[in-house]
């Protein structure tokens, strides 16, 4: 993997020690590279009404277009039961929609050890 790829998954590792998860106890963190070069991190973050918890992914994009930014390069995401973040955490399909509202069909989402485009994960996705 590029290293600049390498890096991102290792900020959405280290967001992921501001997840707040006491319901599922499943820690996820995101880093999200815009096109001028910033990064923009997320966690999970649960309520007691379970419905009302946000992902990492939609932290992070929601925290970038409140920035006035809406040119994404690519995302990295780091979710984990424990403190071995190896395995894969794939985006849910609410995320991959949300990714879609901004990201080109080239946008990339990087996960541990493997880099899928947008149009991979979710083809033929909705647009109004
Ligand atoms: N979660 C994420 O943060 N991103 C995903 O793409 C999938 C799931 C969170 C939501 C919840 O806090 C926990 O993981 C378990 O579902």
């Amino acid at each position: 993997m590029e290293e600049k790829y390498t890096k991102l998954f290792n900020m959405a590792v280290k967001a992921s020690e501001s997840s707040y998860s006491p319901y599922s106890q499943f820690r996820v963190g995101a880093a999200l590279l815009c096109k001028d070069g910033t990064i923009y991190t997320g966690c999970n973050i649960e309520n007691a009404a379970y419905p009302l918890g946000v992902c990492a992914e939609r932290t992070a994009i929601f925290k970038a277009v409140s920035e006035g930014k809406r040119d994404f390069e690519a995302i990295a995401i780091a979710g984990s039961g424990s403190d071995d973040f190896s395995s894969s955490c794939y985006p849910c399909g609410a995320c991959r929609q949300v990714m879609s509202e901004f990201g080109e069909n080239d946008f990339k989402i990087v996960l541990s050890d493997n880099i899928f485009t947008l149009e991979e994960l979710l083809p033929y996705s909705f647009k109004l």
